[in-house]
């Protein structure tokens, strides 16, 4: 195992009407003037943004709105916001939604304090050394957002979709998820959800770090018990236990609790950020798409973890011959994404029936180098071959 440090001090506050303690929360944490931060309007249309201003108001807190902020959310709304917050002087941000709500406060709270672009965050060396703080009302279990200390925004001139990782800085004071606020999702955001959330635990699986047995039955048991607790979701939305077990799970897949003390690899997000950044398509739809491809290519040319996978996590028999057990795991692992998620598994099932993968794979190397670091070198040759995976 190798060397780390792990800081996570955000304070969750779990289960049915806890919305209602985010005033006081809010307090706890210091806020007297806080921006509120929301998407296209599920809050609104759900009564919780209402709710939220009037915890707020109890504890004589003044507030800002800033909503609109759309998924893959982009960089003019977070120019917006940083102007707002000039005129407002906020000393909290409050986002109440999914990962691209609070993606978009975090980027603000990082861009708050800094005399430059808040966008060379994103695409130079250039890091934020201080930022707002920020408290989340979290409304889709998916991105993880509300336990990590990361952001991902778009570039509308560029259309370059890249993420910041600013652990001790930007991981939310607090997180209030009540799993009720999730049933409202439609079938499609529960189900990107839940691939997005398996994904985060799969890039931090693939490890060649050797001995981190801790790691590794974390995130098979996760797995299993996601995959269990996923087709209660789909067959009936309503079922609270199902949802708050699906809930929990999207912050501990990703608020690096699995992934302590061993090589991580991020390149089936990148390759994926590509995809939802040029054609707009919903992030977990599309690592539906790019994982079981990504895993198609590990079992020709690294297959040993995913080999362990398809024994311990998708029942396959142990046959002596780790490549074709690692090509039927990832065979099973479609299907499943496919029949019970009922996500789609391929480009054209994604809406993109011509997908250009010259243009995302030169951009994809540009952004993150000539060869992607991780469980398996990939230059752009090897990437270009797990994008036409991507077609099958
Ligand atoms: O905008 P509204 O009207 O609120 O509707 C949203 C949106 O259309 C809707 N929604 C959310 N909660 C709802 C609801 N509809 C009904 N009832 C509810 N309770 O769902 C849609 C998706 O929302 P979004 O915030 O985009 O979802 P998600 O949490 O999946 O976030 C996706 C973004 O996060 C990034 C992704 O790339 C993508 O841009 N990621 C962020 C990460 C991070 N910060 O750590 C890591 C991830 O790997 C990911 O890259
Ligand atoms: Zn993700």
């Amino acid at each position: 195992m190798n060397n780390f440090t792990f800081y996570s001090p955000t304070e969750f506050v779990f289960g049915r009407e806890t919305e209602t303690q985010v005033g006081l929360l809010c307090k706890k944490y210091g806020a007297s003037r806080v921006m509120l931060v929301y998407g296209g309007g599920s809050v609104v249309r759900s009564g919780l943004l209402d709710k939220v201003k009037q915890s707020l108001t109890e504890q004589d807190i003044a507030f800002c709105e800033l909503g609109g902020v759309q998924p893959n959310p982009i960089d003019t709304k977070v120019y917006e916001g940083l102007e707002l917050a000039k005129s407002f002087a906020p000393d909290f941000l409050l986002p109440v939604g999914g990962g691209s709500t609070i993606d978009t406060a975090k980027a603000i709270a990082a861009g708050y304090y800094y005399e430059g672009d808040f966008w060379d965050f994103y695409v130079t060396p250039a890091r934020p050394t201080k930022a707002l703080p920020l408290g989340v009302v979290l409304t889709i279990p998916a991105a993880g957002s509300e336990g990590s200390g990361n952001t991902v925004i778009t570039n509308t001139k560029t259309h370059v979709k890249n993420g910041l990782r600013m652990p001790m800085l930007l991981r939310p004071k607090f997180a209030i998820m009540n799993p009720e606020l999730t049933m409202t999702l439609p079938e499609w955001q529960t189900a990107s959800g839940i691939s997005d959330m398996i994904a985060h635990i799969l890039e931090r699986y693939l490890s060649n770090t050797p001995d981190v047995q801790i790691g590794d039955r974390l995130a098979e048991g996760m797995i299993l018990a996601i995959m269990e607790e996923a087709e209660k979701v789909i067959a009936n939305p309503k079922d609270y236990e199902a949802r708050a077990n699906i809930m929990w799970s999207g912050t501990i897949a990703h608020n690096d609790t699995c992934s302590l003390g061993r090589q991580e690899d991020w390149n089936s997000h990148a390759m994926e950020h590509e995809i939802s950044a040029e054609y707009d398509v919903t992030h977990g739809a599309g690592l539906a798409v790019v994982f079981p491809a990504f895993l198609k290519y590990a079992a020709n040319h690294n297959p040993h973890k995913v080999a362990q996978l398809a024994h311990r996590v998708f029942g396959v028999a142990d046959s002596g011959d780790a490549s074709a057990d690692a090509h039927e795991g990832a065979k099973r692992f479609k299907t499943w994404l496919h029949d019970k998620l009922h996500l789609p598994v391929n480009f054209a099932q994604l809406g993109v029936p011509e997908p250009n993968i010259e243009l995302m794979n030169t951009r994809l190397h540009k952004l993150k180098g000539e060869v992607l670091q991780g469980y398996m070198q990939l230059d752009a040759d090897a990437t270009k071959v797990i994008y036409e995976y991507c077609k099958e």
